[in-house]
């Protein structure tokens, strides 16, 4: 069933998309796999869809097809496309100069309003928040002298060495699945417990050696897995009890509100992480600290190799990411977006849900904030393992390529939707009344 469903869908997105078509052959012969990025060939269809333009909740492909965006960048766009106060901050200093290597006065303005926003008082910038991650695990191993980082099962940083660690049947660190070219044996620099798991966490803190804990709040990159009542504080403390720093990145879970759970859940990491949103599109990256990291690295760091350490970045702090970020932040990262976000993504979940229980999937769905994601398994799960065990590639492809051809784009690696800033609830109710349309025939087959 299965099968010939995904066949008709195909069929019908080659149909819609003959300009994609031909544009992904003249890809191929300049591009491996036809992608500027490996990973976009995950796309469910023949090829990715060839973007013409974007703006708002939506894009237009080359084909004339308008798309209601529900993917947004994978955050990158969670304002919504090109937003006016981050596209006219950036006309601006396109007139001023993109790069000089030399601090602007946006940088002042954007580290007090990342302050306000999360609590830690100074910060540095990089380009991704991949960097940000890289960053923080070194200065973490400085500081403490250690060499290992605690990741939690099932978590994704970007492209960090350290994090590609997964737990075996007996509780063993390994590396996971498709970990290609690693530098050095994962059990070397890594060690892996579950989520919503503080024994296993102080199991891996005891041995001595852990210079960072390096983890998400709720987990949203195998599906949304929340924390438990008091989790998150024990792991704070367990941090603290170990001498181990604790990294929070929010990259993507400043979804739940302008200062994300670290302001929610009044969490005091010793570093802080985010990236892709705050810049609204335009790439970049932060870092938190307190003052007494701060001292501690200003004192171990010598300035005449500041530049050679494994810290930095040409690009890192540029003027043209710094406006983007300035404009981004206090214009459309506003509380009153986020509550706005947070509305239509819980009209969004009601539709879901609503789809899930009228045709008795066994699927559940979570929320946190902007985002909505649905799993194959009856109830949340806590552990990013049990999250990851319901994962069905073969129908997330059909759903995935099923809801682009109906005209909605859902992040290519999970069923995961974030909502932007001028997301509709018309927006919202046509995805409802599609889904609707595809949970009857999934019903259908059992
Ligand atoms: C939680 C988290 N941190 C960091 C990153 C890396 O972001 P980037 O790819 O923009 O460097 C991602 C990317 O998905 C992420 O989900």
């Amino acid at each position: 069933m299965l099968a010939a469903a995904f066949k008709r869908e195909m069929d019908r997105f080659l149909a819609r998309t003959p300009k994609s078509a031909k544009l992904f052959e003249e890809a191929k012969k300049v591009m491996p796999g036809g992608v500027p990025m490996s990973w976009m060939s995950k796309w469910p269809g023949a090829y990715p869809t060839f973007v013409a333009s974007a703006n708002g909740s939506r894009f237009t492909d080359v084909d004339g097809n308008e798309y209601i965006d529900l993917c947004l960048g994978d955050t990158g766009s969670m304002t919504g496309h090109s937003p006016q106060a981050t596209v006219d901050a950036i006309k601006t200093q396109l007139d001023n100069g993109i790069t000089a290597m030399l601090p602007t006065e946006n940088a002042l303005a954007v580290s007090h309003d990342l302050a306000n926003r999360f609590g830690l008082p100074l910060w540095q910038y990089t380009v991704s928040a991949t960097d940000a991650n890289r960053h923080v695990i070194r200065y973490s191993r400085l500081i403490t002298g250690r060499s290992k980082i605690v990741v939690i099962d099932r978590c994704y940083h970007g492209s960090v060495d350290e994090t590609f660690a997964t737990l075996d049947s007996s509780g063993n660190t390994i590396a996971r699945e498709g970990n290609i070219g690693a530098p050095v044996a994962l059990t070397e620099t890594t060690r892996v417990v579950e989520f919503n798991d503080l024994a296993g966490m102080e199991k891996a803190l005891a041995h001595g050696d852990v210079a960072a804990i390096l983890m998400e709040p709720a987990m949203t990159n195998v599906g949304i897995v929340l924390p438990e009542d008091g989790y998150l504080k024990g792991v704070e403390a367990l941090a603290k009890k170990y001498g181990t720093k604790l990294i929070i990145d929010e990259t993507h879970t400043i979804s739940a509100g302008a200062g994300g759970m670290t302001a929610q859940l009044g969490l005091k990491p010793d570093f802080f992480v985010i990236g892709k949103a705050i810049g609204g599109g335009i790439p970049t990256g932060t870092f938190g600290m307190t003052h007494e990291i701060a001292a501690e690295i200003v004192a171990k760091v010598e300035r005449e190799v500041v530049d050679t350490g494994g810290i930095g970045g040409t690009l890192a702090g540029n003027a043209l990411s710094l406006a983007s970020m300035r404009a981004t932040l206090t214009e459309v990262l506003t509380p009153a977006n986020f509550a706005h976000m947070a509305k239509v993504a819980d009209r969004w979940s009601d539709g879901v849900e609503s789809a899930i229980a009228e045709y008795k999937l066994p699927w559940h769905n979570n929320r946190l904030g902007a985002r909505g994601e649905y799993l194959f398994l009856p109830r949340a799960p806590r552990t990013g393992r049990e999250a990851a065990d319901a994962g069905d590639f073969k129908l997330e492809q059909y759903i995935h390529l099923r809801l682009l051809n109906d005209g909605f784009l859902l992040t290519p690696f999970h069923n995961m939707a974030l909502m932007s800033p001028v997301t509709t609830e018309a927006d919202v109710d046509a995805h409802t009344a599609a889904f609707h349309e595809m949970c009857k025939e999934i019903a259908s087959w059992n």
